[in-house]
């Protein structure tokens, strides 16, 4: 039996993200290039975009590549950096096909020209998709976002557009690069490191954490149906006590 017809259909998470870790070591455990494992990722990620859209979840945003991930050697990046164009001009018919929308959040304009046309044309091609949102973190981390968004709030402070007791924990959200989705209900990372490396800080501040060993290039429909799962089995409290959520007295 598939963990999909496990899943409670009325209970599905609103919005998934992941940090896709692994792609290296997949590779050299087979004695590869790392560059092979970011290659089988992209499969990945073509089976993770399906199964939310076979599944019903609205929103699934994807850790491509860190801020910090600028500090790799140069021919991983370049090897990264032409990946994604391939990535996106093969699969842009494909997520048109399945009402796929996609989307970026990251210091966008420190991607090579070629890469940022190429996403250009997904995102345009795509806009009009009413299916799941895929958002891509590219160049992102959550402490560049949060320190735009400070930047942001104080230049429309100066500009008289705001006053500072108007900062209220709903403004701080609406000057980050993720305003316009909900909060990750679960946050999953393969590769098996237990740590968050700068990703959406604000935002998983109540989200259920996963971990998985699986290597990013490993992780398929069932893996994430999986997790699902696990989540629906949780009981978010959200600071009340477990009496409060469930309505007994
Ligand atoms: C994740 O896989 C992909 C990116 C960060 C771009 P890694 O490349 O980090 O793989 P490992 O962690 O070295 O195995
Ligand atoms: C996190 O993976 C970033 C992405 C998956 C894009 P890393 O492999 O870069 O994370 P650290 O540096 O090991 O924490
Ligand atoms: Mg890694």
């Amino acid at each position: 039996m598939s963990y999909l017809d496990k899943i409670d259909k009325t209970h599905l998470p609103k919005h998934i993200a992941v940090i896709m870790d692994g792609n290296g070591r997949w590779a050299q455990q087979r004695g590869l290039d790392r560059t092979f494992g970011h290659k089988e990722g992209e499969a990945a990620v073509r089976r993770a975009i399906e199964a939310v859209a076979i599944a019903g979840v609205p929103y699934l945003t994807l850790y491509a590549f860190s801020t910090e991930n600028w500090r790799r050697p140069e021919e991983e990046i370049k090897a990264l950096m032409a990946l994604m164009i391939q990535a996106v001009s093969r699969q842009t018919a494909e997520l048109v096909k399945n009402n796929v929308r996609v989307k970026v959040i990251g210091d966008i304009a420190r991607l090579p020209e070629d890469t940022q046309k190429a996403l250009d044309y997904c995102l345009q091609t795509t806009s009009v998709c009413t299916g799941s949102t895929v958002i891509i973190a590219l160049s992102y981390s959550s402490k560049w976002e949060i320190t735009e968004a400070v930047k942001a709030i104080a230049a429309d402070i100066e500009a008289g557009k705001i006053e500072t007791k108007d900062i209220t924990e709903n403004l701080i959200t609406s000057y980050l690069a993720t305003k316009d989705y909900p909060d990750p209900d679960i946050l999953i990372r393969t590769g098996g490191e237990l740590r968050i490396s700068n990703f959406l800080l604000w935002q998983i501040a109540y989200s259920e954490l996963y971990f998985t060993d699986e290597l990013w290039p490993e992780f398929n429909e069932e893996s994430l149906y999986k997790a699902i799962v696990d989540y629906q089995n949780r009981e978010r409290r959200f600071g009340k006590t477990s009496q409060q959520v469930s309505g007994n007295p």
